[in-house]
């Protein structure tokens, strides 16, 4: 077990000659030094070493034959013959050994929960099963959840291509926008939020023979809310399979929540990795990152590299980082394919990350942790992991939500560890201590229910009947306090009545697949006319049509408020008076709160300093910032590519990130929330400032 290491190395030093090894190239080809850079030496960990030094290594390992040219091309040319055809492939997963021992299993009982090793073929293969064995019968389907939406378009690419088909035809996929299914398809991925959403039209899902709640332990929010249901329609439907799969993790607690569900195991094939962690903390981890990349090409056997870091921004500039350090140093180390992967990067992109490495080049593949255990790359050999993700957080005391990076759990650092081990022994260089490993890091990770904003699922239980939400059959509820803000703000918004039943308005909202303060902003454009525009949606035609038909759905006439800017920011008004901040002698405070909170800096508000203002949420980094990020939205609204889009709302003041309203509005859109002496008064002690604001300059 590659994990008993640790017992070796207490004192953050990896016992065995490799790592004596390892430690020692570290030192001497460490590649630091980035262009004008100022980059001081690292004592403990790296030296800093210019490129003259690296291209001597080079040549001396050459020398050497640490790289040798005949060496490596054996070894390549070995795997190439080894290539096989996919139905070769599809047999030598180790769920391939287990087809009919799961198909009986899944005949005996309505609900198993299947645990195996990622890469063993749960998500590509289990589905195929059925569907090969009659479960597609007719006009059923075998429906299969994702938490992540690049999984569930991957996997659908890759099942389409396994059956010989076209995505969308027998095999498809369904993300928010985007449906590519047809009357064909019978393999239906989809992320977990999307099914939860079908639960609105078919509260049976009478169209599906299996639903199978992949990468359960994931424990999203949409998975978890996917648990109570699913098994409260297997009451009723005694003909639907449940399949619940995971890797390695949660199984009993999964068994027990469903009934005690039988557990079927698929044994995984993992080889050794080794595991390596640095002697002091890392100041700069991408630094970090990208130095090892380099000691690892310049020193190490072929195989491929994955990185976990947190997020697109930092992956792009990971990349950046080593394509300038591979560009420095040219002809005179082997190619190196640097591709990132995460959620927004354009499916053409997405799917390059699995085309098989060219003879001599090594790939080096950056992901968030979509690659933890959704996505499995082949050819993987070495990981290296800094020992952190990107997690949301909510207070519902202030109602703030954030979005932090911190340190992962025990339970995802062995999870991407065991990505090295699945071709053959692999290593694994986590860029902390030992001591971290075991001090810093949570065994595993917080369900997301327990640290997010419900009002999104609030509305949509409403919205299936589902009244009593306290007494809903959660796997761990969610904090009594969320559930309790969460009502109040819908009924604050008007989706709810006093009675906590939905009004005409939260059904209308419910039909949106988006933030209620969002669908509300939506929804006021009956009154505003703040419609979606088509000029600038080219890109995002399929948002446009999407929000336009539910439009109709909810008998909206749509008509154009000519661009008249105040009555757009009164639409985002009328759903985001919640998120009000005012300026006091002391700043900023929000309204019913009293929260301290402060423009962002690069925001063309930061020096205007409107009176009033709203703000489309509220991100902690160094400060409580407001910020009305319309990208951000329409990430939300629209997945891919989004940047784009909406102008659509704010035209010119894209850049703003939070934006000027007169308090007046407040009493026009939340007459019930506000009390028009709190905010007249207020008003009349503060002088307005000179010049134009911004939303007047455009
Ligand atoms: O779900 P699980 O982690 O058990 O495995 P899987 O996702 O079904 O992957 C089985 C195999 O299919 C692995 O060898 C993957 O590398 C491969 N695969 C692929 O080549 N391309 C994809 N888009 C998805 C999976
Ligand atoms: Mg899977």
């Amino acid at each position: 077990d590659e994990y008993d290491e640790l017992d070796e190395a207490p004192d953050g030093h990896h016992g065995n000659m490799e790592h004596q090894r390892w430690e020692k190239t570290r030192l001497n080809a460490a590649v630091t030094k980035y262009g004008a850079r100022d980059v001081k030496p690292k004592k403990d960990n790296y030296d800093l070493i210019t490129d003259d030094d690296v291209i001597e290594f080079v040549q001396a390992a050459t020398r050497k034959g640490t790289m040798d040219d005949k060496e490596m091309t054996e070894q390549l040319s070995a795997k190439e013959l080894k290539k096989q055809s996919i139905d070769e492939v599809r047999k030598s997963l180790p769920t391939f050994a287990y087809r009919q021992d799961l198909l009986n299993a899944i005949e005996e009982h309505q609900v198993i929960i299947i645990e195996g090793e990622t890469g063993s073929g749960k998500t590509t293969q289990i589905p195929q099963y059925l569907y090969e064995s009659g479960y597609c019968k007719g006009e059923m389907k075998v429906g299969c959840t994702q938490p992540r939406r690049v999984a569930a378009m991957s996997v659908a690419a890759r099942v389409a291509e396994e059956m010989g088909v076209k995505v969308g035809a027998e095999a498809g996929y369904c993300i928010r926008f985007e449906d590519c299914t047809s009357e064909r398809t019978r393999i239906k991925y989809m992320t977990d939020g999307m099914l939860l959403r079908e639960f609105l039209t078919e509260p049976d899902l009478k169209g599906y023979s299996v639903i199978m709640i992949d990468e359960a332990h994931e424990r999203t929010l949409h998975t978890d809310i996917l648990f109570g249901l699913v098994k409260d329609i297997a009451r009723f439907r005694p003909d639907l399979k449940l399949l619940i799969s995971s890797a390695t993790l949660d199984a009993e607690k999964f068994s027990t929540f469903f009934d005690d569900a039988p557990i079927f195991r698929i044994p995984g094939r993992r080889f050794p990795v080794d595991i390596y962690y640095t002697k002091a903390p890392e100041a700069d981890y991408l630094d970090a990152c990208v130095v090892s990349v380099f000691q690892i090409h310049l020193t190490q056997p072929p195989g491929d590299v994955l990185i976990f870091l947190t997020g697109q921004e930092e992956i792009e500039t990971c990349c950046e980082m080593m394509q300038e350090k591979a560009r420095a140093l040219g002809s005179r180390i082997r190619e190196l394919l640097i591709l990132p992967i995460y959620a927004n990067l354009p499916s053409d992109m997405q799917s390059k990350i699995f085309e098989p490495t060219p003879p001599g080049a090594r790939k080096v593949v950056v992901a968030t942790n979509i690659a933890e255990t959704s996505l499995t790359i082949d050819g993987i050999v070495y990981v290296i992991d800094p020992g952190f993700c990107k997690q949301n957080n909510y207070n519902a005391r202030t109602g703030m939500e954030s979005l932090v990076v911190v340190p992962c759990s025990k339970q995802s650092a062995n999870q991407r560890t065991g990505r090295a081990g699945r071709v053959g022994p692999g290593k694994c260089f986590r860029l902390y201590t030992a001591w971290a490993y075991m001090n810093e890091l949570e065994d595993s990770t917080t369900p997301e229910i327990q640290r997010t904003n419900l009002a999104n699922v609030v509305l949509l239980l409403k919205s299936l009947g589902i009244n009593d939400l306290i007494h809903f059959d959660f796997m761990d509820p969610p904090p009594h306090e969320t559930l309790v803000l969460a009502l109040e703000q819908l009924y604050a918004l008007g989706a709810l009545n006093h009675l906590g039943e939905l009004t005409k308005l939260g059904r209308r909202m419910a039909e949106f697949p988006a933030d209620p303060m969002l669908s509300k902003t939506i929804l006021a454009s009956e009154k505003y006319n703040n419609f979606v525009q088509h000029r600038s949606l080219k890109r995002a035609r399929d948002v446009r049509d999407q929000l336009a038909g539910l439009m109709e759905r909810v008998e909206i006439e749509q008509t154009s408020s000519g661009g008249d800017s105040a009555a757009i920011r009164k639409a985002i008004t009328a759903g985001f008076f919640y998120h009000t901040a005012r300026l006091t002698k002391s700043g900023y405070r929000t309204v019913k709160q009293q929260q301290t909170v402060h423009i962002h800096p690069n925001s063309s508000l930061f020096e205007e300093q409107p009176r009033w203002m709203v703000y489309h949420e509220l991100v902690f980094t160094t400060k409580e910032f407001m910020r009305f990020g319309i990208n951000k939205i329409f990430l939300r609204i629209r997945m891919g590519n989004s940047c784009l889009v909406l102008s659509f709302l704010l035209g010119k003041q894209l850049q703003l990130q939070c934006i000027e309203i007169e308090s007046g509005w407040l009493l026009e859109v939340a007459p019930h929330y506000y009390k028009s002496k709190e905010i007249e008064q207020e008003s009349k002690k503060m002088p307005r400032k000179q010049g134009k604001s911004a939303a007047e300059l455009g």
